[in-house]
């Protein structure tokens, strides 16, 4: 079963995250498609901007927990942190749709996107610290640099789910869509880019992206070190532990 597809048309290609029955909670080899599909993406000059989106109501549940705690004693680099790491190589231009649940990855990729747009219902998570885990994708740069620590501490000590206003507040979020028209809006939206002329679009890309360039990999790297070590915590084994057995984690005993 294909549960990411991808389709080139109109110079735009398209990546749809398609798992519904898990809420579109990503697996390994789901990140191998993505990643592949954004490496196309820059390889191929017919195509001048990349749209990503999931369902209407759930862009994605972030990683597959399952597959967290099947790793948390294999470790080694995820396809996960292979993907995160093409982001910000990315070239050419990447619009978000978000709408529903945007949890984990759903949320940090974003802060990568040039254009995001996100649906009045949709509903943002950074629950690193609630699964016993540290941020990732470089969010722990990315976001306070952003949004401004204060704000940024907020949405990741706490880890709660926050609104589509507040992502906008935040700065991560281009502009609040009604649901029935924001596949198509973010649709125009790459459009509109791939009409534009594509090296004056890479160039301004790059500028922009300049200033935190080598800090972005940097502080990815750190990330995964101590992400990698987390994955094996009691800590991280009782939040997820809790999740599938649909009960409240109960870290007193740390
Ligand atoms: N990994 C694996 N399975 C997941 C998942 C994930 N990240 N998120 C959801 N699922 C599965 C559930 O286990 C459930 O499976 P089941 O039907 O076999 O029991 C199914 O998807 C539906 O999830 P459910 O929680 O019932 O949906 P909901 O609409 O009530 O809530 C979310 C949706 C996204 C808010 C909720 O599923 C959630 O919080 N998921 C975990 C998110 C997370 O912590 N991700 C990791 C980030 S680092």
């Amino acid at each position: 079963m294909n549960n990411v597809i991808v389709e080139v048309k109109d110079r735009v290609l398209r990546i749809e995250i398609a798992r519904p029955d898990k809420k579109n909670a990503l697996t390994q080899e789901m990140y191998r498609a993505m990643t592949a599909a954004l490496a196309a993406a820059d390889a191929d000059a017919a195509v001048r901007a990349v749209l990503i989106h999931g369902a209407r109501d759930c862009f994605t549940a972030g990683n597959d927990l399952k597959d967290f705690l099947d790793r948390s004693s294999a470790g080694g680099p995820s396809e996960g942190f292979n993907f995160i790491s093409a982001l910000p190589k990315l070239a050419k231009p990447l619009v978000a749709a978000v709408g529903g649940s945007a949890v984990g990855i759903g949320t940090t990729m974003l802060l990568h996107c040039d254009l995001v747009y996100a649906s009045p219902g949709a509903r943002f998570q950074l629950p690193f610290v609630p699964l016993g885990l540290v941020p990732e994708a470089a969010s722990s740069l990315l976001l306070p640099a952003i949004a401004g620590y204060q704000r940024a501490a907020e949405l990741l000590l706490l880890g709660q789910p926050f609104t589509a206003e507040k992502a906008l507040a935040a700065g991560f979020v281009t502009e609040i869509v009604p649901e029935t028209e924001l596949l198509e809006y973010a649709r125009n939206a790459a459009a509109s880019i791939a009409a534009l002329p594509p090296a004056s679009v890479r160039l301004t890309k790059q500028l922009m992206k300049r200033p935190l360039g080598q800090a972005v990999p940097a502080q990815m790297e750190e990330e995964r070190r101590i992400f990698a070590e987390r994955l094996g915590s009691g800590e991280a084994k009782e939040a997820m532990t809790a999740f599938f057995e649909k009960r409240k984690p109960d870290f007193s005993r740390f």
